[in-house]
């Protein structure tokens, strides 16, 4: 049997490591990068950091509109997907890597798998909700993360291909968290101490593409800095080219209490998160990441998609309000906190192999179910 992965950029780098490992142990896999993240602080360094086999191609597709992005990925993986004759193309999560090859798989008709299906921010406007819907009808098996995941698919009348076999970021996180706290220097090298700082990331393109948006950004950052700091502001590249074409920068820069650096790697970023007070973000990956770690986490945004750690009280939503942001930093840190979060809300640490077994008798089935000749 013959698989073909698809990854794009960060996040899916370290979904894919805890699958794409047992993947091997099973079946022939051939793992394509669409190139659409190519830094080395956004790509190389997580399959580096995470055992994540190297690619066997990559398609050098970069940056530009999301049309770019998503044609240009369908051009260039196209004839490779006919090339490979894979059993099954698997993509995750909701970037435009994962659209454009859904839609090739759908065109020459592939059967689609779908890591980390069913998650709905209710919000188009995000591009990240359209890829996700696109990916979820046009996949044949949706592996879901969450109970709400699946949820969102019935709702949808998807429920007849959902599987609920956790989440695959979280088993990274899991394993790879200890880890990181005996490797990492980061603490160290930032000048941070372990309990006494905050750590803040926004990439969205709601927060940072319009410099109004950016602005009420800045102004809540350095707000949080001053109450609460230091704060470390990792830059992903997109909010730094739009905080320097905004004239913002140095603003940021100049705010008491904030360190503004380069993205980092995940060893030093997890090491960072479990030692932090609290975390402020528009990350899907990190809100989790903080409510494993027991990190109190401020979401800079209007909803979210891991709505088990709001319901669970160890993350709050702000929006882009500094005041909303500050009252919830205050009572999230100032909780005294007699329990710590349950992990098992996403899972057991054992979500990638779960996807390997269904996604191989999905097939197996499939295979059984179409005569012979056809
Ligand atoms: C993408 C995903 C988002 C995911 C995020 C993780 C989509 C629609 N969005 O957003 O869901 O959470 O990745 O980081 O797919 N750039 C570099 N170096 C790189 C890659 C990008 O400098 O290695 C710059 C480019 O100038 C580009 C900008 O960053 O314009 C944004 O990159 P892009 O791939 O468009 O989307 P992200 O904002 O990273």
């Amino acid at each position: 049997m013959k698989i073909l992965t698809v990854l794009g950029n960060r996040p899916q780098f370290v979904k894919a490591s805890a699958v794409s490992v047992p993947l091997r142990d099973r079946v022939e896999e051939t793992l394509v990068h669409t190139g659409q993240h190519y830094d080395r602080q956004l790509s190389d360094v997580f399959f580096e950091e995470l055992g994540l086999p190297l690619p066997d191609h990559e398609l050098g597709v970069g940056s530009g509109s999301h049309a770019e992005q998503t044609g240009e990925t369908m051009i260039r993986l196209e004839p490779l997907v006919e090339e490979h004759h894979p059993d099954a193309v698997l993509v995750y999560g909701d970037t435009n890597a994962t659209l454009a090859a859904a839609l090739v798989a759908a065109k020459l008709l592939v059967p689609l798998a779908h890591v980390e299906a069913g998650m709905r921010s209710f919000d188009r406007r995000m591009p990240e909700e359209v890829n996700r819907l696109a990916a979820d009808r046009l996949g044949g098996l949706l592996l879901c993360s969450t109970a709400a995941a699946v949820e969102n698919l019935r709702a949808e009348g998807l429920g007849d291909r959902v599987r609920l076999v956790g989440d695959v970021m979280a088993d990274v996180a899991l394993r790879v968290g200890p880890i990181a706290d005996r490797r990492s220097h980061a603490h160290e090298r930032y000048g941070l101490e372990r309990g006494s700082y905050l750590l803040a990331t926004a990439h969205r393109t709601g927060n940072v593409d319009d410099p109004a948006a950016l602005g009420q950004l800045v102004d809540l950052l350095a707000s949080a800095a001053e109450r609460f700091g230091p704060l470390l502001f990792p830059v992903h590249p997109r909010t730094a080219a739009r905080l320097t074409t905004s004239g913002l920068r140095e603003r940021l820069e100049r705010a008491p209490g904030v360190r503004l650096c380069e993205p980092l790697g995940y060893l030093d970023f997890a090491c960072l998160v479990r030692g932090a007070t609290a975390v402020l973000t528009d990350s899907g990956g990190l809100q989790k990441e903080a409510y494993l770690a027991g990190v109190p986490c401020v979401t800079l945004r209007e909803e979210t998609e891991w709505v088990e750690t709001v319901e669970a009280g160890w993350n709050c939503l702000a929006g882009r309000d500094a005041q909303r942001a500050l009252a919830s930093l205050a009572s999230l840190i100032d909780r005294r906190r007699e329990e710590h979060p349950d992990p098992s809300i996403y899972g057991d640490g054992e979500a990638g192999h779960r996807c390997v077994e269904e996604l191989l008798g999905w097939l197996e089935n499939q295979r059984a179910s179409t005569p012979a000749g056809r």
